[in-house]
């Protein structure tokens, strides 16, 4: 075998409940994860060494060298089968970058994947899941997919079941926000507004909704923690938000630290009018259109 390819989606968060900040610099998580047909491409290909190499619109800021989680995600895999890391790592992207949708985090549970399948490494699922939670909080759900629970920091994840297929429409903005800041930023405003913080808890209504297929309720029960300090750090976050729900959308959130937003829509054809009306109203860089839940990394 000369090269692998794998696919991995980008994720939504439907709930995301955040706990109080936690000694590691963690905050314990209510995460329900839902993957969307918004793919990363991760190839990786004999060499010896090992390169990456990132293509695609809008990656500045994307590393093309080491500090690339992808590259650690290759580095760790081949310490723990004890392999030396030879591969030429190529990624196309689509999911857009620092964008709330664990971009990032997809590349890594790709270069796990595909890794493992080049090297003929053999590690299982359960221990390629492992690794992916020493990456980083989003990386095993990546592989996972579908929709799923994660509580602890978010990588403990439970599949949820869900009926049917859900469509959005997700509005980019101009460049990312950083996850700590963004973190940071929620930690920063429940102290400054003297607020408690409750240990976060599922949601019975999203659940259900999810079980049901039901978009209306579904589009009723999205909530996300963070959504405070995205729009904080981001104010014109709001006037993309308010463009949503004026071409009706069923929901409209930031989609986990952001800055893109996603809106639920009715119906396919609901969303590629809502896709048009938020594009023509000039409150986003671009504007896409996805369906969810999809499978997790796969081979293609
Ligand atoms: O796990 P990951 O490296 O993706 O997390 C990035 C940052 O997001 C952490 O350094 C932390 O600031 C914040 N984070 C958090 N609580 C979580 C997950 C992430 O505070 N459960």
């Amino acid at each position: 075998m000369t090269s692998v390819t794998v696919r991995v989606p980008a994720k939504v968060n439907l709930q995301l409940g955040v706990g109080p900040l936690r000694d590691d610099g963690y905050h314990d998580l209510v995460n329900v994860f839902h993957a969307v047909s918004l793919f990363d491409e991760v190839t990786a290909a004999e060499a010896g060494r090992l390169t990456i190499e990132v293509t695609g619109e809008s990656i500045d800021g994307v590393p093309q060298n080491d500090d690339n989680l992808a590259v650690r995600a290759a580095r760790l895999l081949a310490r723990h089968a004890g392999l030396v890391p030879a591969a030429e790592l190529r990624i196309r992207k689509r999911i857009p970058v620092a964008g709330g949708m664990a971009g990032g985090s997809a590349d890594a549970a790709g270069a796990l994947l595909a890794c493992n399948e080049l090297w003929d490494a053999g590690l299982s699922r359960e221990e390629l899941m492992e690794l992916a939670a020493e990456l980083g909080s989003d990386v095993p759900f990546a592989l996972l997919g579908g929709t799923a629970v994660g509580l602890g920091r978010g990588e403990r994840l439970t599949s949820a079941l869900v009926r049917g297929r859900f469509h959005w429409v997700f509005a980019l903005a101009d460049g990312g926000l950083s996850t700590p800041a963004v973190y940071a930023e929620c930690d920063r405003l429940r102290t400054a507004y003297g607020q408690s913080v409750a240990w976060p808890r599922t949601s019975e209504d999203l659940m259900s909704a999810l079980a049901t297929g039901d978009a209306q309720a579904l589009g009723k029960s999205l909530t996300n923690d963070l959504q405070p300090a995205a729009l904080t750090l981001r104010p014109s976050l709001r006037r993309t938000l308010d463009a949503g729900r004026d071409f009706g959308a069923l929901g409209a959130l930031v989609s986990g630290s952001g800055p893109t937003c996603a809106f639920l829509a009715e119906s396919e054809s609901h969303a590629v009018d809502l896709a048009i009306g938020i594009q023509g109203v000039g409150v986003a860089k671009a504007v896409v259109r996805a369906y969810g839940p999809v499978h997790g990394a796969a081979l293609v």
